[in-house]
């Protein structure tokens, strides 16, 4: 089967897009390539957006992009999709350096845009704020994670890394441990997105500068069982959440476990589904409060 290799972006609907622009750009350090009418895209990396900002009604995740590999039939793809009975639309020029693009939408409702990588357009890290290497993954609240999770696994070609239980899991389109997230809770919403940096000391500074701006902290430092990653997550100004992380493990697909690390437990360390034990959430011993929730 073709499966998406790489999360691009992901598109959100807010009541003040304005001030989300200036959180993304002052605060989490993205650069505003490309406004219109429409939307305003932020860039972090080598992707055009890694961030399209909407206006809408309500704070939410619309959109997710993901990239298939160059040599890969966008249309074998789609019809890949139309096989497992979902309707696709197919799309010209949608969005800035994107030539062709096919859609549809999965279980919950949320829009998946699978296309294949334009040509760089020059657009370069920025110098103030966070400055974030990239988009690391999306997390939903979900309904029914088991058929969401068959969905990404079965249409887009994930991989499943871990479950927390049998409500929680952790699905992964590239060697990043996760990309898709899915927690089951009662309703299908944004949970939080996420964006890596560099390391440790880069997380410090990250919160230093959160702190100085007037974001507290909704949960971390810690340092979570599942993907092993280091994490800070505080709120946005429309009030989506926002983890910034560092240190999550990498699959070696070839030999089908975690890169190594000291702070595994498990030798090799290897997808699996873990107890619902607080150590999953976070080895340092910090649980979440009932704000992270919501
Ligand atoms: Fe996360």
């Amino acid at each position: 089967m073709i499966r998406v290799r790489k999360i691009a972006h992901a598109s959100y609907e807010m009541p003040d897009p304005e001030k989300q622009i200036e959180y993304y750009t002052e605060i989490l350090g993205l650069s505003l390539v490309e406004r219109n009418n429409d939307a305003a895209y932020l860039a972090s990396t080598v992707d055009h957006h890694s961030v399209v900002l909407r206006r809408g009604s309500e704070a939410r995740c619309t959109r997710v992009g993901f990239e298939i590999a160059e040599d890969d039939d966008l249309g074998a793809f789609e019809k890949q999709v139309q096989e497992q009975g979902i309707k696709t639309q197919r799309k010209n020029d949608p969005e800035p350096t994107i030539a062709e693009m096919v859609t549809f939408a999965d279980p919950k409702g949320t829009t998946m845009e699978v296309f294949k990588r334009g040509a760089f357009s020059g657009q370069r890290f920025q110098n103030k704020g966070i400055v974030p290497h990239k988009l690391g993954h999306v997390a939903f609240h979900v309904t029914e994670v088991k058929k969401v999770t068959d969905f990404y696994c079965d249409v887009l070609g994930f991989r499943v890394s871990d479950w927390m239980a049998d409500f929680f899991s952790f699905l992964r389109c590239g060697p990043d441990h996760h990309t898709i997230n899915l927690m089951e809770t009662g309703s299908n919403r944004h949970f939080h997105t996420a964006f890596e940096l560099r390391d440790w000391g880069h997380l410090q500074t990250a919160c230093d500068y959160l702190s100085l701006n007037g974001y507290k902290l909704l949960w971390g430092p810690g340092r979570h069982g599942i993907g092993h990653n280091l994490f800070a997550y505080h709120r946005s100004p429309n009030g989506l959440i926002t983890e910034l992380f560092a240190e999550l493990d990498r699959m070696n697909e070839e030999l089908g476990y975690f890169e190594p690390r000291p702070w595994h437990r498990d030798r090799p360390q290897r997808p699996k589904v873990w107890a619902k034990d607080p150590s999953a959430s976070n080895l340092w011993g910090i649980l979440p409060g009932e704000e992270m929730m919501k």
